[in-house]
């Protein structure tokens, strides 16, 4: 700042030490520019790389480049959120009169956006169970453009079968979209790499033959593989990892594509904020060993809840029909498991755990319950949702960085406490509670007054009535 503006008002606006540089050059972290726009010293001047923070910010280029760095993608953009990532998506790759092939168990925010919004545009839309590729296949129309599916599936954790979906997807021309939120491209690859498999253990043999525009195949012929066109992530979840933010990421290796979302971003002003950015960017650089820890502590959890009282089943990537696939395809489970009560239990365990806190996200370091035939998935029709496997006794587990003995300490408490609630109403709606036979752990006064859930069925009930937080 020069002498030559000395008035109070233009020195409280403009610090001596602003010259263009950031504050401190030596700063290990990348510096938040906190800033709607950028000195330009004519118009369009070329040497200046921003110019506006709707359409790009130094902070969140910072972030975009360790995302590419980081999952080995050409080209990152990053969101204000992931459904941001995912509309912009939309909006980039779709027309009105478009058809999109959807797996039926995603994110349920993805649906309404699918179903609502698009749906308002002239967009169609075919859910199918993206596990049964024969379904998938069949589903294809002349107008689909777009094949999107999760997988692990959110939040049945149904594994998908990645290299037959882009066989078909290859096939039909679609754009080939994978939501690696659950495991993100460091347990799951899902780009190609000229260097390396799109998915691990799965590529067609180097001899094939890509196919050509136009070109008519069964999906069963060979069909040259080279991983998904775009990777979506939420990185509210694990790339950022600490319940701090929201965010959204959109990975490609498609240069044409990327400057289509580039655009596309500015367009509808949904770039994430600098601060937001800087957050994300902190959290991606302990992403590999908190994801180990997460998937090591949920597959404990997972092996130990299968023999505590009340639980049905559990899903795991690792446990059931599909684990040889999800071992292929996945370099570890992941931290998401879920596991089936008895629909009257689910309120009073909820209620009943300490440690673990019902919460709508999943990915960052506390572990997080959520009910989704309520929370997340609430605005899914009933019927629709028990097709699909998202019952009312349905209860997923974000497992986080806690000692895992821990954990399981408190779920099997809640767990017990729960059945010996439900015991107790049952006998005293039988009206045998004085002559029943004892209990494996007698409810006390106390304890039932404890069993008061935190969260009522009354409460769960009227926020499916509100339709959730999708
Ligand atoms: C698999 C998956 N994709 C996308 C989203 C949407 O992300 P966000 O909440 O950051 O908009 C979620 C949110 O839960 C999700 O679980």
């Amino acid at each position: 700042m020069s002498t030559q503006f000395p008035g109070a008002a233009t020195r409280a606006l403009h610090s001596a030490s602003l010259s263009g540089q950031p504050l401190e050059p030596h700063s290990i972290l990348a510096p938040i520019h906190q800033t709607a726009t950028f000195v330009q010293t004519r118009p369009n001047d070329p040497a200046v790389p921003h110019t506006y923070s709707r359409c790009s910010n130094p902070t969140v280029s910072a972030l975009e480049a360790r995302l590419e760095s980081a999952f080995e993608a050409r080209h990152a953009l990053a969101f204000k959120t992931g459904l941001a990532a995912i509309s912009t998506l939309f909006f980039t790759a779709l027309r009105s009169g478009d058809h999109v092939v959807c797996g039926a168990v995603v994110y349920g925010g993805t649906v309404r956006l699918l179903r609502e919004l698009l749906g308002d545009f002239g967009v169609q839309v075919s859910f199918v169970d993206a596990t049964d590729a024969q379904a998938v296949q069949a589903a294809v129309r002349p107008n689909s453009r777009l094949l999107f599916v999760e997988t692990p599936a959110n939040p049945t954790l149904a594994i998908a079968d990645l290299g037959e979906l882009e066989r078909i997807a290859r096939t039909h021309e679609l754009l080939f979209a994978v939501d690696n939120t659950f495991l993100t491209g460091h347990l799951q690859p899902v780009l190609g790499t000229e260097a390396g498999a799109p998915y691990a253990g799965e590529r067609q043999a180097e001899d094939v033959q890509p196919s050509g525009p136009g070109t008519a195949r069964g999906a069963s012929d060979a069909v040259l593989l080279r991983g998904a066109d775009v990777e979506v992530l939420s990185t509210t979840k694990y790339v950022e990892g600490h319940n701090s933010t929201t965010g959204g990421a959109l990975l490609t290796q498609d240069s044409e594509l990327a400057e289509r979302l580039f655009r596309r971003r500015a367009t509808l002003g949904n770039i994430q904020a600098p601060f937001d950015a800087w957050l994300t960017l902190r959290g991606l650089g302990t992403l590999p060993i908190r994801l180990e820890r997460h998937s090591a502590s949920a597959l404990f959890l997972a092996e130990q809840l299968t023999g505590l009282p009340g639980v049905r089943s559990v899903h795991h990537p690792f446990h059931g029909a599909r684990a040889s696939l999800a071992t292929r395809q996945q370099r570890a489970g992941g931290g998401v498991l879920a596991f089936e009560l008895e629909p009257e239990r689910v309120a009073t365990f909820l209620g009943a755990t300490k440690l673990c806190t019902l919460a709508e996200n999943l990915g960052a370091a506390e572990t997080l319950l959520t009910h989704p035939a309520t929370m997340t998935h609430g605005q899914i029709p009933e019927d629709e949702r028990a097709a699909l496997g998202i019952g009312p006794g349905l209860v997923r587990l974000s497992v986080g960085l806690e000692e895992p003995s821990d954990l399981l300490a408190d779920l099997r408490s809640a767990l017990e406490h729960a059945e010996a609630t439900v015991r107790v109403q049952r006998e005293a709606a039988s009206g045998s509670l004085e002559s029943s036979t004892p209990l494996d752990r007698t409810p006390s006064e106390s304890d039932l007054a404890e069993a008061e859930p935190r969260v009522t069925r009354a409460r769960l009930e009227s926020q499916n009535k509100a339709g959730g937080a999708l």
